[in-house]
């Protein structure tokens, strides 16, 4: 296949072109905005495979966009802001992107006439106390992230009822794993950690989230895009679920550190108590993520901690400005 694969140069993107190009064979574009979270490094390993190619662009410029799709037989789309603390800070992106973004690509698959998946998150479906998230659920979005990203959603969904577009949708769970930016708790616990600074837990640390490996989430999307049904949305959740503190105690544990490194500091404003996703369709198609959380989490600490020349620039780099903004006054 033919792939133009949007926001490629990210952390899941980065596993999924990986994976496509080297195990499946696949020709890939990907067209990139590079923004503080996109790193050509990430695709140091794909870069010579063969119709392998690079775009600098943003999803939501159309002439960047007629560019990277001539050829293509399907697009995949991964391009977005992610980190809900910075869309609580700054949502102005978090608009451009997912809604003008999205609108952007779908017009050019239409105009391409090609297959088009949206990647999206349960993040869209709220919070949940009790029981689990499934496709029929209502959207409950509760910051501007999980908003600007359920529109886009919607947006494809009328795509697909009003063009008949060949177009799905994968919502996935929180992910973890190798070259995740560090503004995300694991390798911001992990990075803390390994450094002996502070370990900012917000509020009382019980929020549960729904932990899948990038790898796997990458092929739950891969199999969307090959055996999806046109039009329908998937959830593709991680095995396991774990409280945030015992995801920061089992850090500690894995770096050799102290339980004295944990700050409880103030919560996130609208912070979803809970996620948990149900993935029994998507699993019908023939995917089951491979990864345990407490095998993955193990081998993503020892990733990070073997892989300081990936981390050491993003460190020093923007990454110092955004902690200092977000955590300054409240790590002192
Ligand atoms: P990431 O922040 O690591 O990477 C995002 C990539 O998109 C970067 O390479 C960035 O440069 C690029 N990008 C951003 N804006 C762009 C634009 N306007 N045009 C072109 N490129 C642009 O994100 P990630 O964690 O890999 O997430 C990828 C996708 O998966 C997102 O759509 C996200 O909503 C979804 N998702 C993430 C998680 C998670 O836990 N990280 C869970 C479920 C779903
Ligand atoms: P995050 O990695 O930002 O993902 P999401 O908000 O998409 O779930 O956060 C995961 C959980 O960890 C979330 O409940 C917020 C919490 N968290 C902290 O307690 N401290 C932190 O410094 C960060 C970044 C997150």
């Amino acid at each position: 296949m033919r792939l133009l694969v949007c926001g490629g140069a990210g952390f899941i993107g980065s596993h999924f072109v990986r994976i496509r190009a080297r195990e499946h064979g696949d020709e890939v574009t990907v067209l990139d905005k590079l923004t503080y979270a996109g790193r050509e490094e990430n695709l140091a390993d794909v870069r010579d495979a063969a119709g392998f190619r690079f775009v600098h662009g943003a999803i939501e410029d159309a002439d960047a966009v007629a560019d990277a799709v001539e050829g293509a037989d399907a697009i995949v789309n991964f391009a977005a802001e992610t980190h809900v603390d910075r869309s609580i800070a700054e949502p102005d992106a978090f608009v451009r992107t997912h809604a003008l973004g999205t609108y952007t690509l779908l017009e050019a698959a239409r105009a391409a006439g090609v297959r088009y998946v949206q990647v999206s998150t349960d993040e869209v479906y709220g919070s949940i106390e009790e029981g689990t998230f499934t496709e029929e659920s209502p959207l409950a979005p509760s910051s501007p992230y999980s908003a600007t990203k359920a529109g886009a959603d919607l947006l494809v969904l009328g795509y697909v009822h009003t063009y008949g577009m060949e177009a799905l949708i994968v919502r996935g769970s929180n992910n973890y794993g190798p070259y995740q930016y560090p503004e995300k708790l694991i390798p911001l616990m992990v990075l803390n950690a390994l450094h002996g600074d502070k370990l900012p837990v917000y509020g009382d640390g019980q929020q549960v989230r729904n932990w899948i490996h990038a790898t796997d989430f990458a092929r739950a999307i891969g199999h969307v895009l090959d055996h999806g049904v046109p039009g329908e949305v998937y959830n593709a959740g991680g095995p396991d679920e774990c409280p945030n503190l015992d995801v920061v105690l089992r850090i500690i544990e894995l770096t050799g550190g102290s339980d004295d490194l944990i700050e409880y500091v103030t919560d996130r404003p609208g912070h979803d108590r809970r996620y948990s996703l149900s993935s029994d369709k998507v699993r019908a198609l023939g995917w089951e993520p491979r990864v345990r959380f407490h095998d993955g989490l193990a081998e993503t600490v020892a990733w990070y901690r073997d892989n300081a020349a990936w981390w050491e620039p993003i460190r020093s780099g923007e990454y110092r400005a955004y902690y200092e903004r977000h955590y300054g006054r409240a790590l002192g």
